[in-house]
């Protein structure tokens, strides 16, 4: 885990591998940000380069120097904020993050990093600390005897003037705790399908809950006990694969909740479709198909690590969607968890149906709100892009609930809507619900689909990350290629909300 700290001393004297400092876009021309601190000689001599090199400040300009005058750390590290001037102190979070994020992800054979950038109050030290942290991850990959593993950033100390404020400090501790949790995320995504399976990634949580400072209670359903507890879409979508599904419940419960919350991943450790096969280039990302779940496991041992007053309970609906003789055909009829039965149209539509069981299991336990995460459709994709989820409800005020802690923590999100109307192609001549509906709308008719699962009168809401949880061009800000973890900011944000 990379630590995070805070330090008044200035940040030109700190002992460091590098020293990151941002420059704003002044009229096209890179200038020097506000929070740098360096004195006169050492500040000329970055204008200087800065004017040299062509710089223009914008988002995502990243240049290394090395061998300042009267900086401690051999390289320093500048990092484009946009627009501003050299007096601006009051920056977007989101843009702090990124531009923090951009400089940790482009530092290579660094492990210690101080960085200075415009910060005016807790927050935005917050949104520096998490967005270097953020940008920190690399993954390891699966290698041979011969690599050597790149050096890691294992401390960020981020330069403030407010070091010894309580809030402060607090902050770095959080940003510390998230972006761990959004590595947990981001490394189970990345993980190939050959290793992470339903039973390897049970595993995986139960590793984590030895090594996390808090107890997290963790009940596994296998084949079995799944098929006995009447779990039909999850024993559907995974009786076509050699590796069986699982049902992993993760459970925060501090003395004294506030609240609970239960959120529900969708983990399809790979999805080829199934006998409905997808064309080989629909597969080539399908072993992020269970994002929404590692987002979810993450959240749940964050929350505990941060030992928030309010019961988080978690809930990985694992399986893997395989084609064999063995595997669900379109037109089954199979009977959820809740007793309502659904024709399968389209075994490639297998989120819904592991979703369902795990939104109906949450329902039992009687939540205050239920949310969904899921990589679930490719209409969601079509609608908003890669970057951006969208979030449905049955519940206005609490979607936007949702919407807002998404915009807190810097994951892009949009509302969407349920149309009522939109229901009737839903319905089966055969069973009670037909499990997909026409083509246009296929985000808001799967949004439908898993609603008919939720106990009427607990708020819910659906987010649906097909687009923004994997990446597959380069690195962007504090993103990098492949796994984003998205979804780990916004689920721990509304857990502190309900925190009070
Ligand atoms: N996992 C996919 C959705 C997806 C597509 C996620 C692209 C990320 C990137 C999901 O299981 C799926 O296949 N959905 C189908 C549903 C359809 C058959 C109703 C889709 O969107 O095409
Ligand atoms: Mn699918
Ligand atoms: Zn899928």
């Amino acid at each position: 885990m990379t630590t995070v700290s805070v330090s008044d001393r200035p940040a030109h004297d700190l002992k460091a591998d590098a020293l990151v400092l941002a420059t704003v876009d002044a009229d096209g021309k890179a200038a020097l940000a506000a929070g740098h601190g360096l004195p006169r000689p050492a500040a000329s001599h970055v204008a200087a380069q800065l004017a040299a090199l062509h710089a223009t400040g914008a988002a995502d300009e990243v240049l290394t120097i090395a061998a300042v005058p009267g900086v401690a750390a051999p390289r320093v590290v500048l990092t484009g904020l946009g627009k501003g001037t050299a007096r601006t102190t009051s920056f977007d979070h989101e843009v702090l993050r990124r531009a923090a994020g951009a400089a940790s992800r482009s530092l290579k054979n660094a492990n210690k990093v101080v960085v200075a950038l415009p910060t005016a109050g807790e927050e935005s030290v917050a949104a520096v600390a998490e967005g270097a942290a953020f940008g920190a991850y690399r993954y390891a990959g699966v290698r041979g005897p011969a690599a050597k593993p790149a050096k890691a950033i294992t401390a960020i100390t981020v330069a403030t003037p407010d070091a010894r404020v309580k809030a402060v400090k607090a902050a770095a501790t959080r940003a510390a705790i998230l972006a761990d949790a959004k590595a947990y995320a981001r490394d189970l995504v990345n993980t190939p399908p050959n290793q992470l399976f339903p039973q390897s990634f049970a595993d995986s949580v139960k590793a984590r809950n030895t090594t996390a400072t808090a107890k997290v209670t963790i009940k596994v359903l296998d084949e079995k006990a799944l098929e006995k507890g009447g779990f039909g879409g999850i024993v559907g979508v995974g009786q076509g694969s050699v590796n069986p599904p699982r049902m992993v419940t993760l459970t925060w419960n501090p003395p004294r909740a506030t609240a609970s919350v239960a959120l529900v991943g969708k983990g399809i450790t790979f999805d080829s479709g199934g006998l409905n096969l997808k064309p080989a280039t629909g597969m080539t990302t399908m072993k992020s198909d269970m994002a929404g779940a590692a987002a979810v496991a993450a959240t749940v041992f964050a929350a505990a690590q941060l030992g928030l007053p309010v019961k988080v309970t978690g809930y990985l609906c694992l399986a893997e969607n395989m084609p064999s003789g063995t595997a669900q055909r379109p037109s089954d009829v199979v009977t959820m968890r809740n007793g309502t039965t659904v024709e399968i149209l389209d075994t490639d539509a297998e989120g819904r149906m592991v979703l369902g069981d795990g939104i109906c299991l949450a329902g039992e336990a009687k939540p205050d709100v239920i949310v969904d995460i899921a990589t679930l459709t490719g209409a969601q994709m079509v609608a908003l892009g890669g970057r951006v989820a969208g979030i449905m409800a049955n519940d206005d005020t609490f979607r936007d609930r949702v919407v807002a802690a998404a915009a807190a923590a810097g994951e892009a999100a949009w509302a969407m809507p349920l149309p009522a109307d939109l229901r009737k192609q839903l319905d089966s001549t055969v069973a009670d619900l037909a499990h997909k509906g026409e083509r246009w709308g296929g985000m808001l008719t799967a949004g439908l689909f898993l609603k008919e699962f939720v106990t009427e009168g607990t708020p819910w809401a659906h987010v649906d990350i097909a687009g923004p949880s994997f990446n597959e061009g380069s690195g962007w800000g504090y993103t990098p290629k492949g796994a984003t973890g998205y979804g780990v900011g916004t689920l721990l944000r509304l857990v502190e909300d309900y925190a009070g």
